[in-house]
């Protein structure tokens, strides 16, 4: 097993690239399969998701080229089938996404009800919920999801919750569906108006993206297209963190700034110094932090995706900081971890209670999922002595070449193998 082993205490300086958008890509990549056309997404980050993602494509029979470059070539012709390869499905929540996409264009499919991140409980009711008001019979037994129908008709939909992933498989489906589609109270998410672009680019009608009422006009074929994926606005917010937290000076490129208005302002309140400059970002960190109230919410709110690498940070701030985490069950994993680093906070329920400051020091971690995972890596940089973060599997899920742009920046940080012993057989 891998781990990464990070020697702490030392403020980053320098300039890290930012990759393309994990949330995005999987979701454009689903969408390949409503047309037999070529499509060619651009800016694709090497990524383990993406991986999982390729090998779903392939296993629903679809032709996948996947450049060093980061271009990815993708088409889904006529040897298409609508049963996703089991293994690959269960490892990452992203794998629903194919849902609708293969319901629009074979009028069935089949997948394990998908894996991800334990961060709660994580239903598909509204997936579900908005392809049978379409016209789809979805059965859930046995661990799958398996459905059909006959054709996909517009329909209003009214969504209990801004659900991004199901916002997206409906507008999928619903771009191949007889008539109109509105969706209402969708997400508003930045990945959302990726896919509408992308959708739009291979001939679909949507628009409204990034409100929370959005107008599919079905059309009866799409054709390829040729789309570069946006930067990913949790990456560069995890490493806008890190220049905090180690009270370094980053400068991170191509970053949209308007993907990070809470994020920024936060950094802000809490003496974080963030000045955008076109596409780059200058963030200087402080040695001084102001606690803070922070509480997730649906976009725009402030992103679930950055409340750990908060917590992590806030754990060095002057005062008492509370953390809501309002969009999951059970999303503070990393607390634990934190704590065995030194850190002082207490959860109860959804609101984390963080006192700072606190020093923190090096330990054995693990790293629970994706951003519980970033949380405890800025952490370790900001620690005295040396931390091992068990786990990485989990930080490779999101983050493209971590321990080479936090190196470029002056970390000390290294991944490892870790030699299991074998125990000596008494014989
Ligand atoms: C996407 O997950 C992201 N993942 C998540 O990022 C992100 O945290 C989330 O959106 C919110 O921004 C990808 O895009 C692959 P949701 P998704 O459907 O689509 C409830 C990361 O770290 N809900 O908006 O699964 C659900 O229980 C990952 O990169 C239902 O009740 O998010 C949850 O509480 C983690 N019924 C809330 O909505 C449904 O049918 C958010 O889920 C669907 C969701």
């Amino acid at each position: 097993m891998q781990f990464l082993e990070i020697e702490g205490g030392k403020a980053l300086h320098g300039r890290i690239g930012i990759s393309g958008a994990k949330n995005a890509v999987l979701k454009l990549m689903a969408a390949c399969l409503l047309t037999a056309g070529e499509c060619v997404i651009r800016n694709v980050p090497r990524i383990r998701d993406v991986r999982t993602m390729v090998e779903i494509l392939r296993g629903l029979g679809a032709k996948v080229e996947w450049e060093e470059s980061g271009e990815m070539r993708i088409t889904s012709g006529e040897e298409l089938t609508f049963e996703a390869p089991d293994k690959s499905a269960r490892q990452m929540r992203a794998s629903i996404q194919v849902l609708g996409p293969l319901l629009a264009r074979l009028r069935r499919a089949r997948i394990a009800h998908p894996g991800g991140c334990a961060i709660g409980a994580r239903p598909v009711d509204l997936h579900l919920m908005g392809l049978r008001k379409m016209g789809a019979v979805l059965v859930e037994e046995y661990g799958y999801i398996s459905g059909w129908c006959r054709e996909l008709t517009g329909q209003d939909i009214y969504l209990d919750y801004p659900s991004v992933g199901a916002t997206e498989n409906l507008m999928m489906a619903a771009a191949l569906a007889k008539g109109t589609t509105v969706i209402y109270n969708g997400a508003r998410e930045p990945e959302i108006i990726e896919v509408q672009n992308f959708l739009n680019c291979m001939g679909a009608k949507i628009r409204g993206a990034g409100t929370d009422i959005i107008r599919i006009t079905g059309v009866d074929e799409l054709h390829g297209a040729d789309y570069t994926v946006v930067p990913d606005r949790i990456e560069a917010g995890t490493f806008m963190v890190a220049a905090a937290i180690t009270g370094g000076e980053l400068i991170l490129a191509p970053v949209i700034m308007d993907h990070l208005q809470l994020v920024v302002a936060k950094l802000r309140e809490a003496g974080v110094v963030v000045e955008a400059e076109g596409e780059s970002v200058y963030v200087k960190g402080s040695h001084r932090l102001a606690a803070l109230t922070l509480r997730s919410a649906p976009y725009p709110g402030f992103p679930t995706d950055m409340q750990p690498q908060f917590t992590a940070m806030l754990t060095k701030a002057d005062g008492i900081s509370l953390v809501s985490e309002s969009v999951y069950t059970n999303r503070f994993h990393h607390v634990d971890e934190l704590v065995r680093m030194g850190a002082d906070i207490a959860v109860d329920g959804r609101l984390a209670i963080i006192r700072g400051p606190r020093r923190l020091t090096g330990a054995q971690v693990q790293a629970g999922d994706l951003r519980a995972g970033a949380a405890v890596v800025l952490a370790a940089l900001a620690a005295d002595g040396i931390t091992q973060i068990g786990g990485v599997e989990h930080i490779d899920r999101g983050y493209e070449r971590l321990e080479e742009k936090l190196r470029l920046a002056g970390a000390l940080v290294a991944r490892r193998e870790s030699v299991t012993v074998e125990e000596p057989v008494l014989v």
